[in-house]
């Protein structure tokens, strides 16, 4: 029996013909706006498969007619952002850190792209920003142990301390004054108490008076007469309050005990000689470059 099309009491409509236990279905055509632009998208997807990339093939996609590639124009786009690097690059290859650090455009550029390399090469070790942690110097603070001008840094990130990878490398080494038998447990606490007067927290003025001697003759020929320290040989300032190794008593013994001579690897040969120069002025930067 064909579906019986009439005509709704209520709503003025037509019904479908469909009837489930005396429920009828209006028949309710979709709007006419809404139905254009469902054939407009038809069309515009259509037109878009001719124009662009679309459909996968076996051996690739369908190109479409206008060559669009997205992943050209991103490697272009990248092509012009190294060449415009490319163009800082090579004055920073052609200058030293002195001539770059004169140069304030040329500054911006190296210490953006000092920050980059520090973060990636040395933060792991000195901390973000150079803060220091553990046994890893600060490198935010005008206590150089190797120098803090642009040459001593230069030359400390290219050879690196007391490496075995570097000839060049940064070298001197503390004598182990107790492991090695020079000093006795008591010389050394002698000695230590000597260290600390400088910055006033000796407890045994005795013992600061014995340590005096025993100081001038084992430790002044690197760390200096009044413990400012030499940069030359690598030897921190002993007469201020900032410690390597730490400032307590049985952390200052130990270190003249046994010295624990911190390595730093060489970075020539790993890093360019342009991500050095950068490093340089960068670290230089940082607060306590001299
Ligand atoms: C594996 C750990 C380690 C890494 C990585 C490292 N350093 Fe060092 N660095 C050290 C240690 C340890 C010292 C101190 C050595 C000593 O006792 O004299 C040091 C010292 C220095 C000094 C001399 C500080 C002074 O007071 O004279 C500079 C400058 C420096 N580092 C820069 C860098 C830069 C820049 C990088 C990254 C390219 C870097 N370091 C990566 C461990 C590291
Ligand atoms: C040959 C040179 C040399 C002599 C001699 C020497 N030192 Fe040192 N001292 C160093 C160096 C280099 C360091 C750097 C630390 C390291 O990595 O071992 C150092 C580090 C230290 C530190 C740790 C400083 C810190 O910031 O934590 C103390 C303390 C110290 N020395 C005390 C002494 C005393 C006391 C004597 C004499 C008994 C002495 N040193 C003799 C070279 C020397």
């Amino acid at each position: 029996m064909p579906a019986k099309i009439e005509k709704d009491e209520l709503s003025g409509m037509e019904t479908t013909g469909h009837e489930w236990d005396g429920i009828k279905e209006l028949n309710t055509p979709l709007p006419k706006w809404w139905v254009y632009l469902f054939y407009a998208t038809i069309l515009f997807s259509i037109a878009w498969w001719i124009l662009y990339p679309a459909w996968p093939s076996l051996t690739g996609y369908t190109k479409g007619v206008l060559g669009s590639n997205q992943r050209l124009e991103v490697e272009e786009r990248l092509a012009e952002g190294r060449a415009r690097q490319q163009k800082w690059l090579e004055q920073i290859a052609a200058k030293s850190p002195a001539e770059i650090r004169a140069d304030p455009e040329l500054l911006r550029f190296a210490t953006v792209g000092g920050q980059a390399a520090f973060a990636t090469n040395c933060a792991p070790c000195h901390a973000a920003g150079g803060a220091g942690q553990g046994f890893f110097p600060a490198l935010v603070d005008d206590e150089w142990i190797w120098g803090g001008t642009l040459e001593d840094i230069e030359y400390s990130i290219r050879h690196g301390i007391r490496n075995v990878d570097d000839p060049q490398a940064r070298a001197s080494v503390m004598p182990a004054f107790g492991a090695d038998g020079i000093l006795d447990r008591a010389q050394i606490r002698d000695v230590t108490q000597f260290v600390l007067q400088w910055s006033g927290r000796a407890t045994d003025q005795a013992a600061v008076a014995r340590g005096a001697a025993l100081y001038a003759e084992h430790c002044a020929s690197c760390h200096g007469e009044n413990g400012e320290g030499m940069t030359a040989l690598g030897a921190p300032r002993l007469s201020d309050a900032i410690w390597l190794y730490g400032g307590k008593v049985e952390q200052i013994e130990a270190q003249i005990w046994r010295p624990r001579h911190g390595v730093m690897p060489p970075w020539q040969g790993r890093l360019s000689d342009e991500t050095i120069k950068m490093l340089t002025v960068y670290v230089h930067g940082l607060g306590g470059g001299q």
